[in-house]
């Protein structure tokens, strides 16, 4: 059974639903609990809990977090509690489910499946995702692999903290409108591609439902810029096809992803 519970926390509610890994569809109704105030750990941790006995699926769980991840560990907290920092997580959760339990970075998460099964999917080489919210996320991925944790948002552009300047949290406290918000979107992708050269920028977080929007302002020199397509959605299918990648049982190969096992990329012309 190659079907996985995806959890995503996010800033205002952690959602989960089971994902079958091999198409990247939920099988079935997302379930949504509001982020507990200040989402410090052990609040998240009861959070996680209810969801996992929601759905009362066996197996590994994938779950995200909006910032660094290394060896289960989250490393940083921009957005979030500070006691995540430093703490062994993929621990906290696996014992309080009795799943195994594994953490990937919130823009990881959406970036591995919109490679695989949405907007970045048939594509060969570099692909950045990007999700532009409360903060900006990165996602690096070349020829299916993930290079975790890229944290491209904390770039600073001459004296700009880009996350700071140019997220779409920065778009509403600076009461921008989606032109204004563009222009500095469109200098933060042209310094990355300068950085990266990467064949696709896919734009996902907040602003991927608004992409009507800004679709005709944001631009790169050379790179094509697409709207992400999994929307809502993008996080929880990555964290459990994270999670299905970690044991060998449930996929064919570890390398869910390998680029063998994808489409041809296109070509026009
Ligand atoms: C964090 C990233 C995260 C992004 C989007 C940033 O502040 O450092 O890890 O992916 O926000 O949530």
């Amino acid at each position: 059974m190659s079907v996985i519970l995806g959890i995503d926390i996010g800033g205002s509610g952690i959602k989960g639903a089971p994902v079958d890994t091999r198409t990247g569809k939920l099988t079935a109704e997302r379930h949504r609990i509001p982020t507990p105030e200040g989402a410090a750990p052990e609040d998240v941790k009861r959070v996680v809990q209810q969801l996992v006995e929601h759905f009362g699926l066996p197996g590994p769980v994938g779950v995200t977090f909006p910032g660094i991840v290394q060896r289960g560990h989250t490393l940083s907290a921009a957005n979030v509690h500070p006691d995540w920092v430093g703490l062994n997580a993929d621990a906290l959760f696996t014992d309080a489910t009795g799943h195994e339990v594994h953490l990937i970075n919130d823009a990881d998460a959406a970036g591995l499946a919109e490679a695989r099964f949405g907007a970045g999917q048939g594509e060969t080489g570099s692909v950045l995702v990007l999700t532009f919210g409360t903060g900006i996320g990165s996602a690096l991925v070349h020829d299916g692999v993930l290079v975790p944790n890229t944290e491209l948002g904390h770039l600073w552009l001459r004296d700009k903290h880009a996350e700071t300047w140019a997220s779409d949290r920065a778009r509403e406290r600076d009461d921008l409108n989606w032109k204004q918000w563009s222009k500095r979107a469109s200098t933060y992708l042209q310094h990355l591609e300068l950085l990266f050269s990467p064949e696709l920028f896919i734009i996902g977080g907040g602003v991927s439902k608004k992409a009507d929007k800004w679709r005709e302002h944001l631009k790169a020199e050379r790179t094509r810029v697409v709207p992400a397509q999994l929307l809502n959605e993008a996080g929880i299918i990555g964290a459990a096809m994270m999670a299905a990648g970690s044991d060998p049982a449930l996929t064919a190969a570890p390398a869910a992803l390998s680029p063998a096992r994808r489409a041809p990329r296109k070509t026009s012309g």
